[in-house]
């Protein structure tokens, strides 16, 4: 059986945070759907469809990753894709409870569904979208934070 996982997230924008935790998944697994969902306690920057662009041309090299976006539950989308599994990123403790409490909400909404953790390394644990477009937007150095074929976009669309 082929053993497909989404990772779900905002994406707003993607960062090397992120990137590392889709190819850690695309070893593990047969196939990783990177899907862009809408956070509704967040204001995105770029548009779902600048997001999904920038996720596609990040991930161009890896064969078994497929990007996808969704408005609505995640626990519907992993029901509409036939995936009992989704996989999320965990950087430092503090992301802990927000991501405990959405595996089990997930859970009662779609009790086939199981979340598994994956962990950032250390270097990128202190990673997030909203600091990237912080600093990117005040005209700082995002270079370190960002994939390098992404970056002159990023900081075009944040400077703006
Ligand atoms: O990158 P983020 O913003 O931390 O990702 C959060 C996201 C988009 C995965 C979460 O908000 C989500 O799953 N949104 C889809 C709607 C949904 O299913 N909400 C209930 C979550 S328990």
């Amino acid at each position: 059986m082929k053993r497909t996982v989404i990772y779900p997230g905002s994406f707003d924008p993607v960062t090397l945070g992120h990137l590392q935790v889709i190819r850690r998944a695309a070893r593990m697994f047969d196939k990783v759907i990177v899907a862009v969902l809408i956070n509704s306690s967040k204001t995105p920057t770029f548009t779902v469809s600048e997001r999904m662009e920038l996720l596609r041309d990040a991930t161009a090299d890896l064969e078994n990753v497929e990007i996808s976006g969704f408005e609505g539950l995640l626990a519907e989308y992993a029901r509409e894709r036939n995936v009992t599994a989704i996989v999320k990123g965990l950087r430092a403790v503090s992301d802990f409870e927000y991501e405990f409490q959405m595996a089990i909400a997930n859970k009662k909404l779609n009790p086939e569904l199981e979340t598994i953790f994956i962990t950032a390394d250390s270097d990128l644990m202190y990673l997030s979208s909203s600091m990237v477009r912080e600093i990117g937007s005040m005209g700082g150095d995002i270079s370190n934070f960002v994939p390098a074929c992404l970056h002159d976009r990023i900081v075009r669309k944040l400077r703006k």
